[in-house]
């Protein structure tokens, strides 16, 4: 999915967050971002994703002004944490993978999901029950479910140890090799395995988009 953002203004309140934002990424890419906490990245996928109601003319999902938008299906978001979360009573894992009518995913596939994500064997576990990078994993494997053509993941990785990162960015790398556009909110692009084309910093609400080639070049964390 194609996104353009132009000149995006958005705060809470009466304070800033995001500063006359304005990127372009295409059909395909993979789009890292990075910034230090509070720098404004939740917010501006919660501005993509229709949750910030943001003035119109400023942000467009493959050439669709976001107010006029009504595909979302084809978006999968994983927010960034599950802390919080719970259920008030005993469901499983596998009960809300089936949960969704909508979902395009037969069992077959939503067992090899899971397999890629390592957490076939927490299909009767009940959700409570679940860490945090569990938890995680198991609204990634629901996101997948439903083919999205953009999938939006907020911090995925933190609370998960290091084979199951590895894992996961197998699975969002091969994903992206398939022509999902991705974008990955992150802590640390250095130890990311993602295979990303772009990489946005968010500084105080302003950002800058940089391509693959120029990170590299440039050094920077
Ligand atoms: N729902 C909200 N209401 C008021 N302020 C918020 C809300 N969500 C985030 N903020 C504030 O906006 C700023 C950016 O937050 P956030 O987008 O979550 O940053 P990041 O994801 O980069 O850590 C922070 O100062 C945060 O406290
Ligand atoms: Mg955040």
């Amino acid at each position: 999915m194609r996104i353009d953002v132009d000149n995006l203004s958005f705060g809470y309140d009466y304070r800033t967050v995001l500063k006359n934002v304005s990127f372009s990424i295409e059909s395909g890419d993979f789009l890292v971002i990075v910034g230090q906490n509070g720098s404004g990245k939740s917010t501006l996928v919660k501005c993509l994703l229709g949750i910030n109601k943001v003035p119109d003319s400023k942000i467009f999902l493959n050439g669709i002004e976001i107010n006029d938008f009504s595909n979302w299906i084809q978006i999968g978001y994983v927010p960034q944490k599950f802390d919080d979360f719970n259920y008030e009573f005993p469901i499983t894992v596998n009960e809300i993978l089936n949960v969704t009518k909508l979902t395009k995913a037969d069992e077959d596939e939503k067992l090899e999901i899971m397999d890629n994500l390592g957490i076939l064997t927490l299909q009767n576990e009940n959700i409570n029950t679940l860490s945090g990078g569990q938890m995680q994993r198991v609204f990634i494997a629901r996101a997948l479910m439903n083919h999205p053509t953009l999938l939006i993941l907020d911090e995925p990785t933190v609370g998960v140890d290091q084979d199951n990162t590895d894992r996961f960015y197998r699975v969002v790398n091969d994903l992206n090799d398939q022509g999902v556009t991705i974008m990955l909110i992150s802590h640390d692009l250095n130890s990311s395995k993602a295979n990303f084309s772009h990489a946005m910093w968010l500084d105080n609400g302003e950002a800058t988009l940089k391509n693959i080639s120029e990170v590299a070049l440039g050094g920077e964390e």
